[in-house]
């Protein structure tokens, strides 16, 4: 295999001019750029990678750490970021923390290592105390999804409080007189927002109480179980605000297993927008995150401060959209009483 001397002896220029011809840095006249671009292709020469990562200490790459990736949410996110990526002729490592700070912690000090140029990070709630820990390592980084307002850092999330009132507003509209919330995982500030969202939403109402909330973890089987729970307490419940569609699904199957019709008896909106929604029966109505778009916007903030062309740090809030299908498509019949013979 041909090696970067071999190519510079036949150019007939130096070891370092072929390498400035490489890495796009330093000032090589255009004959003799075409004389090592020639020997180059002649000699099917490969640039050593390795060797080339630790001579400028750029890897080349980027780094995206969030919560699981088997979770449907994350992987339109991660598509997003691949792309502008590639666009950039860049590749991306792709880490899972599983919520754990400690995790994210080493696998940013191990990435740092192997020359990472930059972070996105979807992961669980930062601190500002962490956000400062993790800028301590001089990386550029965007947090995305489950961010506070850091000032450190650029953010780029939804706007899950009025999503969230979007999704309560959308159940009052088509006739439920009673309302509960299955919620995320706390302290998620994704989830917390939309629980706010939904507390502020329903305090009006005479039926408001507490015990209409319960926590389903943001997964299908903790939507299952939350949703079990709220109909032993509130068994005249008709109407159900998932934080997140997994959990919606979650409930979906629970009010199956109960035999409870939706919408008819109970209608049901998630929150997120992931492909799954329009597979279930009925389909899920949801209120849906711009998710490829979050995912882009982040990759390409990260790519203007490794690039040093990034004007300053903010806040990106994207808008959700609510999207009707079957699973809250009612007339706005005032809903059967108690006694309609539904356990
Ligand atoms: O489904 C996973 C949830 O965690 C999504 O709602 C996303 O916003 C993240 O916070």
């Amino acid at each position: 295999m041909a090696t970067i001397k071999d190519v510079a002896r036949l150019a007939g220029v130096s070891v370092a001019t072929v390498s400035r011809v490489l890495n796009k840095n330093g000032y090589v006249n255009q004959e003799t750029e075409l004389r090592v671009l020639a020997a180059i292709d002649q000699l099917e020469y490969q640039p050593n990678l390795v060797a080339r990562t630790l001579a400028n200490k750029r890897s080349g790459t980027i780094a995206l750490i969030l919560p699981d990736i088997t979770n449907p949410f994350f992987p339109e996110l991660a598509r997003a970021i691949e792309d502008v990526a590639r666009s950039h002729q860049y590749t991306v490592i792709l880490c899972n923390s599983d919520d754990q700070f400690a995790r994210e912690i080493s696998y940013v000090e191990l990435l740092a290592q192997k020359y990472i140029e930059g972070i996105i990070f979807a992961s669980n709630t930062l601190s500002t105390e962490d956000i400062i820990r993790l800028k301590n390592q001089k990386l550029p980084m965007v947090v995305l999804d489950r961010a506070l307002d850091y000032g450190y850092c650029n953010v780029v999330r939804c706007n899950n409080y009025l999503g969230a009132k979007l999704a309560v507003d959308h159940l009052l509209s088509i006739g439920c007189q009673k309302i509960a919330h299955i919620s995320g995982a706390a302290p998620f500030i994704t989830a917390m927002e939309r629980l706010r969202g939904y507390e502020d939403r329903i305090r009006t109402y005479e039926w408001s109480s507490p015990d209409l909330t319960e926590p389903g973890h943001f997964t299908l089987e903790g939507g299952r179980q939350a949703t079990l729970e709220l109909l032993r307490r509130h068994p005249d419940l008709d109407g159900i605000f998932a934080g997140n569609d997994l959990m919606a699904i979650g409930a979906l199957k629970a009010l199956r297993q109960l035999g409870i019709e939706v919408p008819r008896q109970v209608s049901i909106c998630g929150f997120d927008g992931i492909a799954l929604t329009e597979i279930t029966e009925p389909e899920l109505t949801t209120v849906a995150q711009p998710i490829y778009e979050m995912g882009a916007t982040a990759a390409k903030l990260l790519f203007a401060e490794i690039q040093g062309t990034l004007e300053n740090k903010q806040v990106y809030e994207l808008d959700v959209s609510l999207i009707q299908r079957a699973s809250t498509e009612r007339s706005g019949d005032v809903v059967e009483s108690k006694d309609s013979g539904r356990r």
